[in-house]
């Protein structure tokens, strides 16, 4: 296994120029891949050498990649190792994959939640300015999203499992407010999962996105428990609903969702039942919850998330269900090439919610 010396600021350069998709040959060695340089089209073929590396061209042909892609449990697959690692290591997440989907991401988290937060913010007692958490920040594009939103200085603490991704997201960092005010970062890294009160003590918000889905009820609830304690609001976008729609719509469509929404609640997890949970837990602590729909409407620009995000989709459902191994595999050839040829429309629905905690320090809400 090679080891990467790079420095936080060359691998902010390098996410610019990896491959667009995690493909089959990256599920071996995250750094290999970032190394190569190559350039990857629609389907998955590799088309070009890097200009900077200047590395020969590779053919690679697409497979059904079971797990690889877009969310939950599947990304595990995705989600290429940076070293050996026993079968208890938790899932790490490629930033070519994060990269991938920041723009439709972008796009997809719900405006009109952020009215009501700019007023929970704005009548916070005593600040100087906000101090917002990110809880499995990744490469930190919630961060990149909100802050230039708000006004005001903020602090953002960025929270990560994932020591690499962390280093990505500090150096890629917003660095200030809708209203020009600074903004500040700094990372931690650990489990999320078990967040106390106490380490949100003096915290404005928290926000996450693309994690509910990931956790367990019970993770949920310590979640829910600590923003509670600590009064502040919390921002959760991008959590998975269960729910696709394509476009022109195929007979196995319903049958690879099935598998899939299976796949992702595996082992505990919440998958597409994590919105209502966290609504429960939310509400148990007397918080009033809000939620708006975040859908990823994908068309022929965004042809290489989708391609991915396809494979992801339809390898996760095979590991649910290899009985559909054959049927799947057909299927997938015939949309990668609809994707091709821009032929191909894709809405994933997601819900983003916010959640004002009752003020602990007297503040209107
Ligand atoms: C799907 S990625 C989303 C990353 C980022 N929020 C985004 O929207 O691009 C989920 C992230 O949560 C992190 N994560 C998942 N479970 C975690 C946990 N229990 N504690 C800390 N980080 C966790 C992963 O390492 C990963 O960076």
């Amino acid at each position: 296994m090679r080891k990467t010396t790079a420095t936080p600021a060359d691998l902010a350069r390098r996410v610019r120029a990896i491959p667009p998709q995690p493909g089959p040959r990256e599920a071996a060695d995250t750094v290999e891949a970032i190394g190569t340089g190559a350039v990857v089209d629609a389907t998955g073929t590799t088309v070009a050498t890097d200009p900077v590396t200047g590395t020969d061209p590779v053919t690679e042909t697409d497979t059904v990649i079971a797990g690889a892609g877009p969310v939950g449990r599947s990304e595990e697959r995705a989600t290429v190792r940076l070293r050996e690692g026993g079968p208890d290591e938790p899932p790490r997440y490629a930033p070519e994959w994060l990269e991938l989907r920041e723009g439709a991401d972008a796009a997809a988290r719900s405006l009109d939640l952020l009215d009501p937060l700019r007023v929970r913010l704005a009548n916070l007692p005593g600040r100087a300015g906000s101090v917002i958490h990110d809880l499995g920040c990744g490469t930190g594009s919630m961060g990149r999203w909100l802050a230039p939103r708000l006004d005001g200085a903020q602090h953002w603490i960025l929270h990560d499992r994932d020591p690499y991704l962390l280093h990505f997201a500090a150096v890629a960092s917003p660095r200030s407010a809708a209203d020009g005010s600074r903004v500040t970062v700094e990372t931690r890294r650990g489990d999320v999962a078990r967040l106390t009160p106490d380490a949100l003590v003096g915290a404005s918000l928290v926000t996450a996105s693309a994690l509910l889905d990931v956790l367990t009820r019970e993770e949920v609830d310590t979640l829910a428990a600590a923003c509670a304690g600590a009064g502040c609001p919390a921002l959760l976008t991008l959590s998975v609903a269960g729910r696709v729609e394509l476009s022109p719509a195929d007979p196995l469509d319903a049958e690879i969702t099935a598998a899939f929404n299976a796949h992702q609640r595996r082992d505990g997890l919440l998958g597409p039942d994590a919105v209502t949970a966290a609504c429960e837990a939310f509400a148990e602590h007397g918080a009033t919850v809000k939620l708006h729909p975040s859908a990823w409407r994908l068309g022929p620009d965004e042809r290489a998330l989708t391609a991915q995000w396809l494979r992801g989709w339809v390898g996760a459902a095979v590991e649910e269900r290899p009985e559909l191994a054959e049927r799947a595999e057909a299927y997938l050839a015939d949309r990668l090439a609809a994707c091709a040829a821009g032929e191909l429309d894709v809405v994933v629905h997601h819900s983003d919610l916010l959640a004002l905690a009752r003020p602990t320090g007297g503040a209107a809400s």
